[in-house]
């Protein structure tokens, strides 16, 4: 009977449980001893290895974060770091590996694959910077968790007319500040791939006023030139100038602590049933992903090796519904 074995990587993502548990269970089925490795690279290079059965993935579904734990390894970056890793799989007898995690993770993940082990990777990341997969796990509930946080401040800011300066992750990828700018019904979304300098947001918050709006939303991405600091900065030295009242709420680590939305768990669901059965039909070295609505497949090489890009037309929209 062949192991195999799940690991979590990078940033912990809601959905990352019910994917593992996809893995364990379709693993079990196709005939697979399976085995989790807990927190990630670091636990791999420490050979922190355990088996699982159907029993142990149950009872996660429902959960955000990773019962497996998750990590960011500077050892995996290095070579000696890598073999480590890999003679304890060896060790273990294990002989392929389902890799769930974002940019980082996916790295790791070719590597492992270039170095001969069979590897199938599972794209997920709050982030959504992500090549392979047009939405990755955890961006639905990450997205679902920042638009409650809006609609909760615009309550308290509209009985102020202040205006309100959001902060949301997502590394150095605005797809977050931007989606849940439209749907959060922001006056200006501020991302690193189209800066806004603070005099047009400040101009567009007096327009929002002047048009009678009761107060006014700005979606800054962590990543952008002019985050929740530096904006904040700037409207407090100008203030008198400017004239209206800003509050700031950065929401930071608050976005990955969720429940798994309902897309999140099937989304996690399909993908880890489509890796393991790849894994049974002897296919590897790629990443699984949901492309078009369908899941897909996309080889390692090229995921890590190409940049995804951001539909910047959506600003467009987001300025037409700000009116
Ligand atoms: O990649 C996911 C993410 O949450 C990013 O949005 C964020 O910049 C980063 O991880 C934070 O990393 P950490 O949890 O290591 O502080």
């Amino acid at each position: 009977m062949k192991k195999i074995a799940v690991l979590t990587s990078g940033g912990d993502a809601p959905g990352m449980n019910a994917a593992v548990r996809a893995v364990v269970r379709t693993g079990i089925e196709r005939g697979f001893e399976t085995f989790g490795v807990r927190r990630g690279y670091a636990g791999l290079i420490d050979g922190d290895v355990c088996a699982l059965t159907a029993r142990d993935v149950g009872g996660i579904v429902q959960y955000g974060g990773t019962f497996l734990g998750s990590a960011r390894s500077h050892e995996f970056t290095t070579s000696a770091g890598r073999q480590r890793a890999l003679s304890n799989v060896k060790q273990y007898g294990i002989g392929a590996l389902v890799i769930i995690g974002g940019n980082g993770s996916q790295q790791g993940a070719f590597a492992l694959s270039e170095m001969g082990l069979p590897v199938v990777g599972i794209a997920s990341t709050i982030d959504n910077d992500l090549c392979g997969s047009d939405i990755t796990i955890g961006v639905d509930t990450a997205l679902n968790i920042a638009l409650e946080a809006i609609d909760r401040l615009k309550v308290t800011a509209s009985s102020h007319q202040r205006a309100l300066l959001v902060e949301v992750m997502g590394r150095h990828c605005g797809y977050l500040a931007l989606m849940a700018g439209i749907a959060g019904g922001a006056e200006d979304i501020v991302i690193p791939e189209q800066e806004l300098d603070p005099e047009t947001i400040a101009r567009d918050l007096h327009d929002a006023y002047a048009r009678g709006k009761k107060h006014a939303l700005v979606v800054v991405a962590e990543g952008a030139k002019y985050n929740a600091e530096k904006l904040l900065e700037y409207f407090r030295a100008h203030c008198d100038r400017l004239g209206f009242e800003m509050r700031t709420t950065i929401l930071g680590h608050v976005q990955r602590g969720g429940i798994p939305t309902a897309f999140d768990r099937l989304l996690a669901t399909r993908f880890g049933n489509a890796a393991t059965e790849l894994l049974a039909e002897g296919k590897h070295g790629v990443l699984v992903g949901l492309i078009n609505g369908e899941v897909r497949t996309t080889p390692l090489k090229e995921v890590v090796s190409s940049r995804k890009h951001l539909d910047l037309s959506m600003l467009d929209l987001a300025k037409v519904l700000s009116k």
